[in-house]
């Protein structure tokens, strides 16, 4: 297995760096001391609850074996639980173990368990070390970069996601990609669909060529060939770290993180709507998992909402219709859903893109891909666009 990349991220809070390759959690220790000047004596070990043993005792013994102090705290993967209260009980563990200002909190697992360890991270002593080492595909290329941390609320309005948190930039993210031949195929696909995203918006990022190289790496990717997933995860991991080295606290209106918002405003709409399936899901020549199929998975809204977004480009007059045709070649390509079935009326939707918790005044402002891998922000849309565009991502009920 080839060498191990190594991406810097440089943010005015902190520079740190990315390492992504295959049999790196047995070094964790080392890595570590590296990153911190020297090994911690105490390490609050933040787990999901998803991982194999396997994987949390390669971190673990990797710790101990170093010499550290390591104590495990088990987080439960759900969104009900991404919460203050689950917070807290991580600031209990650290004090439990008595964590001072130069010990370390590591978090061992998808963009969850990342959010809530690099929160409670956030809060501890005012802050502590924190290394994230994502163990699925989109924390590795979204997630664990940017230094984004927080919680769920739940208000009398619903689940409100992400509503509390702070901007904690780590000190080291890990991502062995080995971790990820555990992960169910339908959350390792999902993770595709940031890849995608960030393939349609890399040209000003240094990455001109992402786009096509993700269309090319797919199949390689989807067998869980390490090289290619070094490739994948490395190449988006250096967009990622530039567009939020650029705008860390994401103050830049039409610029810097909000471009990562490419297909959101569309795929958060129909995200969490209850008895929305994926296109595949409905088709006896879906994957294996459509049967088991319950509503859509973060990055399969996205795919979608990248689906929105093009066709929404192209009835602005901002794309060729070529551009719609290589999106969907994309999506399709990853096995992820271009398209719905039961979505809500038109007119719901459109409600719900004028809720969404980055509009502002309630007009919708959308990030649109124009072509050669570039996007732009947009506040002026017209609405048939945005009704053609959720038109377009309508699954043909059958
Ligand atoms: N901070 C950010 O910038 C940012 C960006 C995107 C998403 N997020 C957050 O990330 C979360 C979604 O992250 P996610 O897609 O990684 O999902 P997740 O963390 O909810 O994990 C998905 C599932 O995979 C399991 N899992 C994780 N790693 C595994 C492995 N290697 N093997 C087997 N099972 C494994 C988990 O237990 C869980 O059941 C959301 O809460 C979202 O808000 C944060």
């Amino acid at each position: 297995v080839s060498a191990p990349c190594v991406i810097p991220v440089a943010c005015s809070s902190g520079s740190y760096s990315v390492v992504v390759g295959s049999g790196l959690l047995p070094r964790l220790a080392s890595f570590a001391a590296h990153a911190l000047g020297s090994l911690p004596r105490r390490v609050l070990l933040v787990a999901d609850d998803g991982l194999p043993e396997v994987t949390v005792d390669s971190a673990r013994d990797a710790l101990t074996e170093a010499g550290c102090a390591c104590a495990i705290a088990r987080v439960r993967a759900d969104e009900r639980h991404k919460s203050l209260a689950a917070a807290e009980q991580l600031l209990l563990a650290a004090c439990g173990h008595h964590l001072d200002r130069a010990d370390l909190i590591v978090a061992l697992g998808g963009g969850l368990t990342g959010d809530l360890a690099g929160f409670a991270g956030s809060m501890y002593r005012r802050g502590v070390n924190v290394i994230q080492c994502p163990t699925t595909l989109l924390a590795m290329v979204d997630a664990s970069v940017g230094g984004k941390t927080g919680v769920n609320l739940d208000t009398p309005q619903g689940l409100l996601k992400n509503m509390a948190g702070a901007f904690h930039q780590p000190r080291l993210v890990l991502a062995d990609v080995g971790t990820l031949f555990s992960l169910p195929a339908r959350q390792f696909r999902s993770g595709l669909g940031e890849c995608l995203k960030h393939g349609l918006l890399a040209a000003d990022f240094g990455d001109p060529g992402l786009w096509g190289a993700t269309v090319g790496l797919v199949n390689r990717v989807i067998a869980h060939n390490p090289e290619a997933l070094v490739e994948l995860v490395a190449r988006n991991v250096r967009v990622k770290g530039m567009v939020v080295g650029d705008d860390e606290r994401e103050l830049k209106e039409n610029a810097g993180r909000a471009l990562l918002n490419l297909g959101h405003t569309f795929g958060h709409a129909i995200e969490t709507i209850d008895g929305v399936l994926p296109d595949w899901a409905l088709s006896r020549h879906g994957p294996a998992e459509a049967t088991t199929s319950t509503g859509l998975l973060h990055g399969e809204a996205v795919a979608i909402g990248l689906h929105a977004a093009a066709v929404c480009s192209v009835a602005s007059g901002l794309a060729p219709q070529s551009l719609i045709t290589s999106v969907l070649q994309g999506i399709v390509l990853s096995g992820l859903p271009g398209r719905a079935h039961h979505l809500p009326g038109e007119d719901e939707i459109l409600a719900r893109m004028r809720q969404d918790k980055k509009v502002i005044g309630g007009v919708p402002r959308l990030v649109l891909p124009v072509s050669g891998g570039r996007c732009v922000v947009r506040s002026d849309v017209p609405e048939g666009a945005i009704r053609a565009a959720l038109r377009a991502i309508r699954a043909e009920e059958t």
